[in-house]
Order: structure tokens, then C-alpha cells, then sequence
């Protein structure tokens, strides 16, 4: 499943004009994965918002969990941007509520299909152990 939640407002983004790194780390685990994002050849848009850090992680081959496909409902690919979260979009109150239902909520939490960052300083992103688990149990 994948696309756009016709129910949602649409989001103003801003595109990413210069690379920038994207680290990724899993909680569970403490391993990490980066990579260099150049706009101008990077893919964007399989899954959630275009150029959105789940649609990074997907092409990155980094795994977060996410049950609605992307389009903003549930809170199964909730992450923490511990790094550049000043420099990704606001969250919408649609993001707002569905992080509500999301475990272990802080300031650093967003929705991976959501959140997309304009590329103006690295990005750092955990994974929590939850959505591992969460993972591992739908198997
Ligand atoms: S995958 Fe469901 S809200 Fe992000």
C-alpha cells in the first residue's frame, strides 16, 4: 500500500538543493547506516511524502516499520530526529494527532512518512526499539 491520504491537508515542502547526510541508527541494535543525498539524483517519493526519511530509509535499505503505507495513518513508522529536525517541515496537526497514539513520544518525534528535511544540515535519525519489535512480531 502506498500514495497520498486524500483526508489529510496537503504540505508545503521545501526541496533539498545541495547533498546532505542522512544517519540512520537503530536503537535496538546501536548500529548505524548514512548516506549522502544528492537532490539532483537521489529518488524521491516511493513511499510517503516525496523525500520523506521513510522514502530515504526504503532506498537506503534501512527498515522502519510502516503499516498504513505511508499516507499519515498510523504511528507505526514514528522515529526520533535526534539531529536536523529544525531543518524538515512542521508537523501538520494530522501528523500531531497521529503521533498521539504513538509509544514514548518526546520533542525529537515525528512520523517518518511525514517528515522531510531540506537538506540544509545533516540529519540524524533513531529508530526505537519498539518499532524493531513491532517489526519482529508481524513476522
Ligand atoms: S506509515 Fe503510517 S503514518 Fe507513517
Amino acid at each position: 500500500m502506498g500514495g497520498v491520504n486524500p483526508y489529510i491537508r496537503k504540505v508545503p515542502l521545501n526541496r533539498p538543493v545541495a547533498p546532505f547526510k542522512i544517519t540512520f541508527i537503530d536503537e535496538e541494535t546501536g548500529t548505524s547506516k548514512s548516506c549522502v543525498l544528492d537532490p539532483a539524483t537521489f529518488p524521491y517519493g516511493h513511499i510517503g511524502l516525496d523525500g520523506s526519511l521513510l522514502a530515504i530509509a526504503e532506498e537506503a535499505g534501512v527498515e522502519i516499520n510502516h503499516s498504513c503505507g505511508g499516507v499519515c495513518a498510523c504511528s507505526t513508522c514514528h522515529v526520533y530526529v535526534t539531529d536536523g529536525l529544525k531543518t524538515c517541515n512542521a508537523a501538520t496537526d494530522d501528523e500531531e494527532d497521529m503521533l498521539d497514539e504513538a509509544p514514548a513520544v518526546t520533542p525529537d518525534s515525528r512520523l517518518s512518512c511525514q517528515c522531510v528535511p531540506d537538506g540544509t544540515a545533516d540529519v540524524v535519525v533513531v529508530i526505537p526499539k519498539w518499532n524493531r519489535n513491532l517489526v519482529k512480531e508481524g513476522h
